[in-house]
């Protein structure tokens, strides 16, 4: 055991909305948890680890709506899905709840009128765009128009895709409900707000105080010191959501309640194992909150969480780790690539614990972006994985077993068994600030130094003479020793791997296994550990996921987010000039995210085009093909230089498809 005393320690994940179905992303979050977690209870520590699925939200209420089901019935239907991707993925929660639950709405209510009480909500009245045909206030991504200043149409709420202008979605040019298709209304209701302002110093103590990493402290500031707002913490009705109390018609808006769900989610584990909700929980405990979010979501976790709470009489989070997002090859998990990888898709093909590793081998403390590069994955897992770790069990296992099955009573090489046991505290070290990726770093230099030795030794040619039967049993225990320890070190990040070998060495491994090695201890039959990643099987999960879009693990209602455009005349439409084209150049922009510069010729001329198309395709993919080009829209002058046209492409949240003319067009004909 450690020498330091049991801590009690309460990690959360953010809570996966129950619209959509979990891809690697939330991988990466549960994953970089469930090691934290699994390493704490290794160590000795009263460890919880709660999570939910966040339950609330028009979205989730349309969602619903769409597949002709109760709220009800689809975040029962959408929880279940998510809890078997996470057993899958060994994430070893201790409870799986939901913000929909009698314990989170007494939470929310209980927070709520503390905040009341204490002045700290304000109430007052707001203009917001309304859907008069659905009956529903507009959230600014479900209003779409015209860009106020590029005129680019078909953009979403506050911002416009193709200039990067920023807006208010009352500002753009014919704007349209994405529900409906009908023209959105302004109207006033009154809105309750928390009084986040009064919280500016205690915030910027707070987040000063070892709670978060500085680069994130420092992105904070910039909004502490510009000023906080008042938070609007209600929607009004129709809501799938909690109804404050004392307000009829008005609901917690979701962000309100998801992180109370961290509490729920606890109560509700408490009261089934006699946990002590207190000690966790109130003001002044001493157990230690930690939890584990993407960089997305900071203001909610680092700002309102921590202000409500103290607001409240509850404890703060002790600390609060952000990672940043998966990246598939470098680049944005896109759809039409095959990259944005669903989690089920990923365990229909791979082993989970490939990606367990590959992720340990790449997450540091830091905020960035963990890309998944799928050859380097193949190569990794397989290299050390395979090829160093279990290669010194299964080198060694044999050469026991040929002589009694039993591990020797020296050992062969104390310096290297010190070198391998004294590493405990530096790896235990690496795990505990979460970086990971020299936690494995260590492990597999330590997995070297024991294959050199086996190497070194050569027990296969020693075996040849009968008189060596000691010598060999000597080292191949002394190399078992080495996994033994490795294993142990392993043991959070490949929980399943480390079982079968535990299974093997007939020993239970904590953290503490590591400090004293086995002798004259009887090993089990080798099994193997862990089988090499195909990469056909890689290859295979890309082309699945590449598949014509699935918009989600649910079946779906008929698509109603994308109505039609009012009539035209023929001759209106006339006016278009749509010429075949032929990219001859494609490549990304500097400084915009989803942009990709076009050279295209229409048959004796070269147009400058910037597409928003960067999402789906890769420039080398896209020279040589034919498209579409609106050849007679008027100019647009852009941050990055001047647009001459516009390529059609079909376009949705699932995916940006270019059109493209049967072979045989020619670049500069004319499509009617
Ligand atoms: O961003 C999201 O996916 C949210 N559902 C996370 C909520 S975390 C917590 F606050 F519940
Ligand atoms: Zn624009």
């Amino acid at each position: 055991m450690t020498a330091t005393a049991a801590r009690k320690i309460l990690v959360t994940n953010a809570l996966p909305y129950a619209n959509a179905a979990l891809h690697l992303g939330h991988i990466l979050e549960y994953t970089q948890s469930d090691i934290f977690v699994r390493f704490q209870k290794m160590r000795g520590h009263e460890c919880y680890y709660m999570s939910a699925d966040d339950a609330h939200g028009t979205a989730i209420m349309l969602r619903a709506d769409e597949r002709g089901v109760s709220p009800e019935q689809h975040i029962a239907e959408m929880k279940a899905i998510h809890q078997a991707d996470f057993v899958d993925f060994h994430i070893g929660v201790d409870n799986y709840h939901s913000t929909h639950s009698e314990e989170n709405r007494e939470f929310a209510e209980l927070i709520y009128q503390r905040l009341h009480a204490a002045g700290y909500i304000a109430e007052r009245e707001i203009t917001q765009a309304y859907d008069p045909d659905k009956g529903l206030f507009l959230a600014d991504r479900y209003i779409k128009g015209s860009c106020p200043k590029c005129r680019a149409p078909g953009q979403y709420g506050d911002n416009c895709e193709v200039c990067s202008a920023t807006y208010a979605a009352t500002d753009l040019i014919d704007p349209v409900s994405v529900l409906s298709g009908a023209v959105p209304v302004e109207k006033a209701s009154t809105h309750f707000f928390f009084k986040l302002p009064a919280f500016a110093d205690f915030l910027k103590q707070w987040t000063r105080s070892g709670t978060i990493a500085d680069e994130v402290a420092n992105k904070l500031a910039e909004w502490l010191d510009s000023g906080l707002q008042e938070w609007d913490i209600s929607r009004d009705a129709p809501y799938f959501g909690f109804e404050i109390p004392n307000a009829p018609g008005k609901y917690f808006y979701v962000w309100l309640d998801a992180p109370i769900g961290y509490m729920a989610a606890f109560k509700n584990f408490c009261d089934r194992t006699g946990v002590d909700f207190e000690e966790y929980w109130r003001a002044d405990s001493q157990a230690e909150l930690h939890h584990f979010i993407g960089k997305d979501i900071v203001n909610f976790h680092a700002l309102f969480w921590p202000a409500m709470l103290d607001a409240s009489g509850f404890r703060t989070p002790t600390k609060v780790a952000v990672h940043g997002f998966v990246t598939v090859d470098g680049q944005k998990m896109s759809k039409s690539r095959g990259t944005f990888i669903n989690a089920r898709s990923y365990l229909d093909h791979l082993d989970p614990e490939y990606l367990r590793y590959y992720y340990a081998a790449k997450l540091t403390a830091r905020v960035e972006d963990v890309d998944l590069n799928l050859e380097d994955f193949v190569q990794k897992v397989n290299s050390d994985l395979v090829g160093k770790v279990v290669n010194i069990a299964s080198r060694c296992a044999k050469f026991i077993h040929l002589h009694g099955g039993q591990l020797s009573a020296n050992l062969a090489e104390p310096e290297l068994w010190q070198r391998a046991s004294g590493a405990a505290e530096r790896i235990a070290d690496h795990y505990e600030t979460l970086n990971y990726s020299k936690a494995m770093r260590e492990i597999m230099a330590l997995a070297d130094q024991a294959n050199e030795y086996i190497a070194a030794r050569e027990p296969w040619k020693l075996n040849k003479d009968p008189a060596n039967a000691a010598a060999v049993v000597d080292i191949c225990s002394m190399g078992i020793n080495l996994f033994r320890v490795i294993a142990t070190y392993l043991k959070p990040v490949l929980p399943q791997m480390v079982a079968r070998a535990e299974q093997f060495l007939g020993d239970t491994l904590n953290w503490q296994s590591a400090s004293a090695p086995l002798h004259n201890h009887r090993i089990a039959e080798f099994v193997p550990l862990m089988q090499r990643v195909d990469p056909a099987a890689v290859a295979a999960m890309v082309a699945a996921n590449a598949a014509p879009a699935e918009p989600a693990a649910l079946p779906s209602g008929p698509l109603a987010d994308q109505p039609l455009a009012a009539e035209i005349g023929f001759d209106e439409f006339m006016k278009v000039d749509l010429r075949v084209a032929k990219i001859v150049a494609a490549q990304a922009v500097e400084g915009a995210d989803k942009l990709l510069q076009l050279t295209l010729d229409i048959g004796g001329e070269q147009r400058n085009v910037f597409s928003g198309i960067k999402s789906s395709y890769a420039p080398e993919q896209l020279v040589g093909r034919l498209t579409v080009l609106v050849a007679n829209l008027a100019p647009r002058k852009m941050r990055f230089g001047l647009s001459e046209g516009m390529v059609l492409a079909a376009g949705d949240d699932h995916g940006i498809y270019l059109l493209a003319p049967d072979s045989g067009a020619e670049p500069g004909q004319r499509i009617t």
